[in-house]
């Protein structure tokens, strides 16, 4: 019998993760928390319906040699680190600790016990306390579910008013990842750039294999929207910056195997967390495109990590990723509610000289909404060049038309 491998919940790049494992010759068993839902891999040796008990899961898996349990996506990182340890599979993370990465309020307090920069923030069940906070520790701030994702709930507030109102909308809500938000978490608004700071670990020893600096946008009456990235050099002063700072993150918050996906801000003072996610980056991970660039994606990197993790720590660990171009993501929006009759703007867009290739583009025909948050995202455009003045003339470019909403052409129903 092969190495089997267990990916739970393979979701937006879970899905790459497996097909990766697959064409290395991996058996990989995917385990759903979530069956209503569909994966685009196809090729697993089983899929497994997990109903709520680890003893039926251990039992099923009995048939198989496991390797590894690894989770593909948000949902499935408690499960992954449960019945990793359950299976006595040592390279993975403690489920003691799962809390330190999937609950923000309590990220936020390890870091600051641990004397790392960190958020100020206070959590609490109703609307009184969290507008009394804000009061007391000043505007803006950010309020938000303690366990959500794809920027769910995540709401700017300026005034007691803004607090209450997203306070009344999310209490006792279940949010997107099927969590009740008995409370909520309020915390200071971090003021800078965002960059995701992408990362592989074994045994406690970390590698940044990506940094992308974020362009955002302010949504009004709730956060921001992520309109692109640019992948940073990690030579320059700033990203060693980032870098070292998440790596102690990553320590701190217990990540000693596998991916992270690490939303970083750097202020006038330095880089602060906003979330690490102890999974791949999620939405897209292009490998014709970041490939060209860095040599692997953080899909490839972690697939081949996992196969052979001396080769990963003598080649990787306390070095430096190198590019040898400039690339950039445009991850466009829908400007508002309809039905998306055509994309007027996709010619132009294949004819500017740093375009790459598209990624995940809607169908005409299909409904769509305004664009507020990171799920569902309507399609994604890669620019790869070598020279980055170049590369940002046509981002700008891209971005202008967006605004002129020259790109989708949505119609009532
Ligand atoms: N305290 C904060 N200060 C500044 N920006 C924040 C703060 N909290 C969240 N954000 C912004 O909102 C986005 C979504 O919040 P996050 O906590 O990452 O939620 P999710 O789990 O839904 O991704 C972040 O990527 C960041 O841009
Ligand atoms: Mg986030």
């Amino acid at each position: 019998m092969k190495n089997t491998i267990v990916i739970i919940d393979a979701l937006s790049t879970g899905n790459e993760l497996a097909a990766a494992f697959m064409s290395r010759g991996c058996d990989v068993v995917h385990i759903w928390q979530d069956f209503s839902r569909q994966t685009r891999t196809q090729g697993f040796v089983e899929t497994i319906n997990y109903a709520g008990s680890l003893d039926d899961l251990i039992q099923q898996l009995r048939l198989y040699d496991i390797r590894y349990v690894i989770a593909g996506a948000d949902s499935g990182i408690a499960l992954a680190d449960m019945l990793a340890s359950a299976m006595g599979i040592p390279a993975a993370n403690d489920p003691e600790t799962t809390d330190w990465r999937r609950n923000k309020y309590i990220s936020q307090q390890k870091l600051a016990e641990k004397g790392i920069r960190s958020i100020r923030q206070c959590k609490a069940s109703s609307a009184a306390e969290l507008v009394s906070w804000a009061e007391l520790n000043g505007y803006p701030v950010i309020v938000k579910p303690l366990n959500s994702g794809a920027s769910d709930g995540v709401t700017l507030c300026e005034s007691g008013e803004d607090v209450q109102r997203a306070a009344e909308q999310l209490l006792g809500k279940e949010n997107l990842l099927g969590y009740v938000n008995d409370e909520l978490l309020i915390q200071e608004l971090i003021d800078g750039t965002q960059y995701f700071v992408n990362t592989l670990s074994w045994h406690g020893q970390h590698y940044v294999t990506d940094i992308w600096e974020q362009v955002r946008s302010r949504v009004s009456g709730g956060a921001y929207n992520f309109e692109g990235m640019h992948l940073i050099d990690a030579q320059e002063t700033y990203a060693r910056a980032l870098a070292d700072y998440t790596l102690e993150v990553l320590s701190a918050l217990g990540v000693d195997y596998g991916a992270a996906h690490n939303e970083v801000i750097l202020t006038a003072e330095g880089p602060v967390l906003i979330e690490t996610n102890a999974r791949l980056m999620g939405a897209s991970i292009n490998d014709v495109t970041f490939s060209a660039c860095l040599g692997y994606t953080q899909v490839s990197l972690c697939a081949a990590m996992y196969l052979a993790p001396q080769d990963f720590i003598d080649r990787y660990v306390g070095t430096h990723y190198r590019m040898h171009a400039y690339v950039s993501e445009i991850s466009f929006l829908f400007k508002r509610d309809g039905v998306l009759e055509a994309m007027p703007g996709k010619r132009a867009i294949e004819r500017l000289p740093s375009f790459s290739n598209f990624f995940a583009l809607p169908r005409p025909g299909q409904r769509v909404t305004r664009t507020a948050d990171t799920k569902g995202l309507p399609g994604f455009a890669y620019l790869l060049h070598q020279d980055q003045s170049q590369l940002t003339r046509d981002f700008n470019q891209i971005l202008a038309w967006q605004q002129r909403d020259d790109i989708y052409r949505i119609v009532d129903e």
